[in-house]
């Protein structure tokens, strides 16, 4: 049986197959275990302040008093805590709780005093899915970028404070090295002393600066060419450097160029446009400068010659139509059928009749509905009924006064 509660369920089975294809999806990356502990941990410190102060009636007495601190180190408390750790769709956040969850009871009850620290304890050092700050990998060794400020300040250590990387050095945009102690191509030292570097860009042009400005060039980028400390573009157009296709022509652009393609109505070109073509395309004549379209239609030998052909001329080449009310069949112009069918003309008597009943369906609802405004739904179905009847003699009387309408005569 369909039930409104198994079309329920087979809409769940569908979301949960959706799910498992989503999680098996080749670019689905997986959590950092570290990332998911530190989240745990985070929301498991926000729900002991949730839960701070809770079943304290406000009051000051001794049974109060007692009554709370009891609490506070209870089992009702954490099983309170740890419900609400993850979101339940949070798939691997409830997968690391599941594992964790005696371990997480182990601290509550025995080593809270000896280590306050829930993170330390359950991700460092008792799951091990994370390192102290500034190391990384499986065994927890320094970062290269040293750990007092890792990287100089200036990127980040691949794998800082989790169980993976490889502790090399991610510089930030503008810095490179393996400490990111060094200014990267295009930018120039704008601050240093003995701890921090700033670096900022040079103009576009320079691969090595001493400021920002266009004269203060050491090195250029490819493409131009150092004169007096600035960099000047290189006509790669004028040189051998430019290498572009036949029916193409060369176009140079700041520090580098472009091959473009020709104008359709040429052989190879010098530039853009008709006017600068070395040689005409087929279709097309030279006309002063410019390589212009030949109109074949207007040649002196016919160029379409068929019965009822007509020439229709197009850019570099022309066409042979058929005349209005002709069409081509087995490449020859043949005269389009003419006895036109009227539009209901092919239906049987059976669709016209199943059209009709339709027909007064329609104005049976209409009147039901205008007859359902009075409020009252017992009016609406009796003079729905009648009606029905009414159009059921009628529909029978008019029976040829429609057909005739449709036949269109
Ligand atoms: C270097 O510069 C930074 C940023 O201006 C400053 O905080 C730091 O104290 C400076 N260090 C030394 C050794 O001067």
């Amino acid at each position: 049986m369909d039930t409104p509660w198994t079309k329920l369920h087979s809409f769940q089975s569908v979301l949960v197959v959706l799910w498992l294809l989503f999680l098996s999806h080749p670019g689905y990356s997986e959590e950092e275990p570290c990332d998911i502990c530190r989240y745990l941990v985070v929301n498991f410190k926000q729900g002991l302040e949730k839960t701070a102060g809770q079943n304290f009636g406000g009051g000051n007495t001794a049974w109060e008093e007692k009554k709370l601190a009891k609490y506070e180190t209870s089992e009702t408390r954490l099983l309170e805590v740890i419900e609400h750790v993850c979101d339940t769709s949070n798939f691997e956040c409830n997968l690391m709780l599941e594992q964790s969850e005696e371990l997480v009871e182990t601290w509550w009850f025995k080593k809270r005093k000896q280590y306050p620290d829930l993170f330390q304890w359950l991700c460092m050092d008792t799951l091990k899915v994370c390192c102290p700050p500034g190391t990384f990998g499986p065994d927890c060794l320094s970062c290269s970028g040293g750990s007092e400020r890792l990287c100089n300040g200036n990127g980040r250590c691949d794998g800082d404070g989790t169980r993976s990387g490889t502790g090399l050095c991610n510089c930030y945009l503008s810095y490179g090295g393996p400490f990111c102690a060094e200014c990267s191509v295009g930018y120039y030292e704008a601050f240093r002393n003995e701890t921090h570097l700033v670096c900022s860009e040079c103009y576009k042009a320079c691969s090595k600066c001493t400021g920002p400005e266009d004269d203060s060039c050491v090195l250029c980028k490819k493409g131009w060419m150092l004169h007096d400390r600035s960099c000047i573009d290189v006509d790669e157009c004028g040189t051998e450097k430019a290498q572009c296709r036949a029916n193409q022509f060369c176009v140079n652009l700041e520090g580098s160029y472009e091959c473009r393609d020709c104008d359709k109505a040429c052989v190879g070109c010098m530039g853009a446009g008709s006017a600068r073509c070395k040689k005409c395309n087929k279709g097309y004549s030279r006309d002063g400068v410019k390589c212009l379209d030949i109109n074949e239609c207007n040649s002196e030998d016919p160029v379409c010659t068929g019965e009822h052909e007509v020439c229709v001329n197009a850019e570099g080449s022309h066409q042979c139509s058929c005349e209005k009310g002709y069409s081509k069949k087995d490449g020859v112009c043949t005269q389009d059928q003419q006895d036109q069918k009227g539009l209901f003309e092919d239906m049987t008597d059976d669709e016209i009749v199943v059209l009709q009943q339709m027909f007064f369906g329609v104005v049976l609802c209409a009147l039901a509905t205008l007859a359902a405004k009075g409020d009252m739904v017992f009016t609406a179905i009796f003079i729905g009924a009648v009606a029905a009847m009414a159009g059921y003699w009628l529909s029978e009387r008019g029976d040829r006064l429609l057909d005739g309408f449709l036949k269109g005569r």
